[in-house]
């Protein structure tokens, strides 16, 4: 299992104004860190609650059905191309990085056992999607077209370009280039499936996008690029059984979710930093940054009150950002909670060769890469704690699928008690919502006319 150290965000090492007193903590909160657990597991199978993605460790017949599928269409494909924004994308380019082989795409055919290449179109950036489109293939190319609401403009804009060029090209057996995972009633996307005929998977009921990577959201495209989904829900299951314990001394995303909570809210940590050390976890950063932000940044609590509550997420990756970031870590304001995560076992052992042994450079020969980057995770720890700035370190035993899921859903659960705790709802977005209706708005969107003649005049203004 996965393992959170949290001595350097203890009091005793950085000091009362900057830490805790953890274990007196964890005493004070017990029994309010009980009840959040037991309402999260107790409420997890009602409906409008946002929490089935607290469902998806056991949902095998989704997995079925993507099995099902990924074997149908296996070897038919050269790339998977996978439109999507936000949680539709975030969570599938976290995972596919994390587990499959570095360079994914620039490998042969056969060094990717003939699985096909895999690509995230997460922007509207004109030059960014013609760029793709004129190295891909697309007589070859999947495309799987991903929205949970089925009108996200930048998706759907994407998928009228892509489509318009595939039907020009394939003709009528355009269809079979498309695969939609959706809403499974409502949605344009939902209606234009259903027209033109689409294979389609379903973003469950009461699964927010950025909650959705064990959905089919991320299963199908994992699936579909020969990674192995059993193993992937099998850690999530894991995870959640580990999870549903209410003790918050064996509960690390109840730890974790306390820590953060008090040191914003007690000791001005308003900054929350998320940098594993390893390149393979460096879209994880980018995962919990939108997960963070989108479920704890909220202009009221649920009592109606406004609070614009929201700890800022920042992504880093170690060692990389040792050398841009760090330096303000260590002698700038102490306002943020830095988490690192360290992976104990790289698959390579990589060896530094026993060169320039005359030279500054000799102590780093017969050593490994690998004890380099823990050395270096290790030191800027530590050097953090010399400057009193907190720090809790994530361990994990492997890069694999098991223990992929079992960070990302760590992180889900961890960001659902943290809600709890700054009572606020984690699982709405408002404030995208708005900023989508505007969009539509501005675009000519039918039904948003008013918005359109308001927003002109705001825009005047401003
Ligand atoms: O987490 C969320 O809810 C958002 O980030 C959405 O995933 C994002 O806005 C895309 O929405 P949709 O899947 O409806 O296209």
């Amino acid at each position: 299992m996965l393992k959170l150290n949290y001595k350097c965000a203890d009091s005793s090492v950085v000091g009362e104004s900057n830490g805790l007193d953890i274990q007196k903590e964890f005493d004070n909160y017990k029994d309010r860190i009980a009840e959040i657990i037991t309402n999260l597991n107790g409420n997890k199978d009602k409906r409008g609650q946002g929490l089935q993605w607290m469902n998806l460790g056991y949902s095998e017949e989704t997995v079925w059905y993507v099995k099902e599928y990924a074997a149908l269409v296996e070897n038919r494909f050269e790339n998977i191309l996978v439109l999507g924004i936000g949680g539709s994308a975030l969570g599938g380019l976290a995972v596919t990085e994390a587990l499959l082989k570095p360079y994914w795409n620039l490998l042969s055919s056969e060094q990717r056992n003939n699985f096909p290449r895999i690509f995230f179109l997460d922007n509207i950036d004109p030059d960014g999607i013609v760029g793709l489109l004129d190295v891909l293939d697309l007589s070859k190319t999947l495309v799987n077209v991903i929205t949970k609401s089925g009108s996200t403009a930048e998706t759907m804009s994407q998928f009228m370009i892509i489509k318009d060029r595939l039907e020009k090209e394939l003709g009528d057996d355009y269809r079979k280039n498309i695969v939609a995972t959706t809403d499974k009633n409502i949605g344009v996307l939902r209606q234009i499936a259903e027209q033109e005929g689409y294979k389609t998977f379903v973003v469950p009921d009461d699964v927010g996008g950025r909650f959705s990577v064990f959905s089919a959201v991320g299963l199908l495209p994992f699936a579909l690029v020969g990674l192995d989904i059993d193993e992937i829900v099998r850690g999530v299951k894991d995870m959640d059984l580990a999870l549903k314990n209410t003790d918050i001394h064996e509960n690390i995303a109840a730890q974790n979710a306390l820590i953060h909570y008090l040191l914003d809210t007690q000791k001005g940590k308003k900054i929350s930093v998320m940098m594993p050390y390893s390149s393979r976890l460096k879209y994880v950063s980018d995962w919990y940054v939108q997960l963070w932000a989108e479920s704890l940044g909220k202009e009221k609590n649920l009592d109606g009150e406004y609070v614009n509550n929201g700890p800022t997420p920042i992504k880093a990756v170690g060692a990389t950002d040792q050398h841009s970031q760090i330096q303000l870590y260590n002698e700038g304001p102490n306002d943020k909670i830095i988490n690192f995560i360290r992976v104990e076992e790289f698959d390579t052992n990589l060896e530094i060769p026993k060169i320039f042994e005359y030279t500054g450079i000799g102590y780093l020969g017969g050593k490994t890469i690998n004890d380099l980057i823990n050395a270096e995770a290790d030191a800027t720890r530590v050097t953090l704690a010399d400057y009193n700035k907190p720090t809790v370190t994530i361990s994990i035993p492997k890069i694999n699928g098991y223990y992929v899921a079992q960070l990302l859903y760590m992180l889900e659960v961890q960001t659902a008690i943290a809600g709890a705790l700054y009572n606020i709802n984690a699982f709405d977005q408002p404030g995208v919502e708005q900023a989508k209706n505007y969009t539509y708005a501005l675009m000519g969107r039918v039904g948003y006319e008013e918005s359109a003649h308001i927003l002109h005049e705001k825009m005047v203004a401003v």
